[in-house]
């Protein structure tokens, strides 16, 4: 039976099959959760009127823009645009995927959501990255087993040499991986694990025809890579003291992608948000060893160039970084490649250069964890460092044309135009060549296509107006479901301009009919427009509740202006149409058009008086 290891409960490993929640569970989650004290939990709110506000956990701030509407239990940042509902805060706050925002919140308030034993349906949705985290869960456990058994011996030897104490090992769960070839393949084999599934985590790898495994970590020091809930998704395993290759690490997977990921980011993310600042180094070892000596908003790249990816992560938990750096080409290279990555997300970075040739471990090694704090405090924002020390500071006439066509094709890459200026600026300065001059160089040839395009979307989704009436009747069906059969009855949907409303409307509709009432948050998640839903919110947040004493005639008003502007409209088209008709010297056309005109307007008039 393939998949009877998600049963072996006798060694207390819950399986947490984190998909398919009953939907009544779900519901009953959405029902109880009150997001004031979900958000609570991670900022600070203060009630004004009939909102909470505090300061935005998605963007740096200083005065607050976040606001919590408990009535509608939607959030909305005025800032930064970020919105949605309680599931969706949880969601963005901590990188959680849909069913594991419930179960977060379901835990919080006590509910039960049942771990049903697997029926043949559930066997098949249970996804392979539920296996996989398993799998690595296991292999953690085994790992850790060993550093603390006679044959970790050499292992804890080498962790106390570099100074990695015990409570280190426990926090960030690292562990040991016996000499042999086969001493985890044979433990899951135990277990009754289906090895291909082993061999997709990446921990053994099949050799020839694909029937015989051997581990990939052999003799080595093993660092568990989580994802942000914690998840183990791979690992990295390093040599005990001196060898080749120095690490070893998980290949891609289906649960790891390496550009997707951060070393300590689950662990440190607090510290990050807390201090509003997130230090970032390349290394396990520097990592740990800052963590250790009380550095602890700091994350690891492992050794690759940052990714645009990567910059997002630390970004909802901080809008500061201070990367260090290696002294070295490679490092001019990477403070060149990532400064455009963080001027695009707009963030403040600084770059730290440690001296004499330490890497952050050896730095808090010999001068400890506060003398690195004094340098990163007086570290360079990236754009100085960039300009003074890899634009500037060269001499000949051609090391400065170099320069300038350097910093030409950096220029055209920086899309905010504030940002452009005043980089035109200081670098016209630095390399003393005229700031015209400079502008009309990075002009010649506009910026990336693909930029320019996206400018021109975004604008086009900027002045799409959210219909305020047609918003309204949906604000009406919301609160007064009861008056949703006339919404029905009088095909008022069928008259709508937007698309989304429609939509929206449709969804209450037949949420109605099955008996069950759609609230604002709710419907946060049927939204597939961010841009839609962003101006949705907002409206709604700013609305007050309907008032029940004329509710009435709202409705009948709201339904009667939605109609009006339908006809209006048609009247306008057909109106047109029959002014081009007649240009075009064709009376049949136009008669018909006259006579559709006609038709219509009687059909308003008695649909107006209704
Ligand atoms: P370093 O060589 O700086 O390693 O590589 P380190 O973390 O400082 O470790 P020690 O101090 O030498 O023990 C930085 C990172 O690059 C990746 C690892 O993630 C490492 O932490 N790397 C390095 C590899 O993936 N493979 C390698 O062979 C070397
Ligand atoms: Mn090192």
């Amino acid at each position: 039976m393939i998949l009877r290891y998600f049963n072996f409960d006798q060694k207390k490993r819950i399986i947490i099959l984190k998909g398919h929640i009953p939907e009544e569970k779900i519901e009953e989650v959405k029902a109880r959760a009150n997001i004031v004290d979900v958000v609570s939990e991670y900022v600070t709110l203060k009630k004004t009127g009939r909102n909470f506000v505090g300061l935005c956990p998605f963007h740096r701030e200083k005065t607050p823009s976040f606001t919590v509407n408990p009535e509608k239990q939607i959030f909305r940042c005025f800032g930064c645009g970020e919105s949605g509902n309680t599931i969706s805060f949880l969601m963005k706050m901590n990188n959680m995927s849909f069913p594991e925002a419930v179960r977060h919140l379901a835990g919080k308030l006590g509910i039960t959501i049942p771990i049903r034993d697997m029926s043949g349906q559930e066997k098949k949705i249970a996804s392979e990255r539920e296996k996989l985290g398993r799998i690595n869960q296991m292999a953690a456990e085994y790992f850790s087993g060993n550093l603390s058994s006679n044959m970790g011996k050499a292992a804890r030897d080498y962790l106390k040499e570099r100074g990695i104490d015990d409570f280190i090992v426990k926090k960030f769960r690292l562990g040991y991986s016996r000499e042999g070839w086969r001493n985890l393949k044979d433990f899951f084999d135990g277990e009754k694990i289906p090895l291909e599934l082993v061999e997709k985590a990446g921990l053994i790898i099949s050799k020839g025809n694909g029937k015989s495994y051997y581990d990939r970590f052999r003799n080595r020091l093993i660092f568990p890579i989580m994802d942000l809930n914690g998840s183990i998704v791979a690992f990295g395993g390093r040599v005990i003291d001196k060898g080749e290759p120095k690490y070893l690490n998980s290949p891609e997977s289906p649960v790891y992608i390496k550009g997707k990921t951060l070393y300590g980011l689950y662990q440190t993310k607090m510290e990050i948000s807390k201090k509003n600042d997130a230090i970032i180094v390349e290394g396990y070892l520097d990592f740990l060893s800052l963590w250790g000596a009380g550095v602890t908003n700091v994350v690891a790249t492992l050794g690759t160039a940052l990714t645009k990816d990567q910059v997002e992560l630390i970004r909802r938990f901080s809008r500061n970084v201070a990367v260090i750096f290696d002294p070295d080409e490679a490092g001019r290279h990477a403070v060149e490649r990532s400064l455009q990555l963080f001027l695009e997300k707009e963030m403040r970075a600084r770059v730290v250069i440690l001296p004499e040739d330490c890497d952050p471990d050896d730095y808090v090694r010999r001068f400890g964890g506060e003398a690195l704090e004094d340098i990163i405090s007086h570290s360079p924002s990236m754009i100085d460092y960039y300009i003074e020390k890899i634009i500037g500071g060269k001499g000949t006439l051609e090391e400065t044309l170099d320069s300038v066509k350097d910093s030409v094709s950096f220029i055209r890459n920086i899309s905010n135009l504030v940002q452009r200026n005043l980089f035109i600026k200081r670098v016209s300065e630095k390399l003393g060549v005229d700031q015209e001059v400079l502008k009309t160089e990075v002009n010649k040839k506009p910026a990336r296509y693909k930029n320019l395009t996206a400018k021109v979307e975004s604008h086009r989704k900027e002045v799409r107006k959210v219909d305020m009436v047609e918003l309204n009747l949906i604000s009406i069906m919301i609160q007064y479901p009861e008056k949703i059969p006339v919404v029905v009855r009088e095909n008022t949907l069928d008259f709508f301009y937007s698309p989304e409303l429609k939509k929206l409307g449709e969804i209450l509709v037949e949420a109605f009919k099955r008996g069950k009432v759609k609230s604002v948050s709710d419907l946060v998640d049927d939204l597939e427009d961010d841009v839609l839903k962003d101006k949705i919110l907002k409206s709604m947040m700013e609305q007050p509740p309907l008032d029940a004493t004329i509710i009435d005639k709202s409705f009948l008003d709201t339904i009667i202006r939605i109609r009006g502007k339908w006809y209006k409209n048609k009247r306008e088209i057909i109106q047109r149409e029959i002014t081009k008709a007649q240009g075009a010297g064709n009376t049949e056309l136009s008669e018909k058009l006259v006579i559709e005109k006609d038709k219509l307007l009687k059909e308003e008039m008695i649909l107006m008086n209704l």
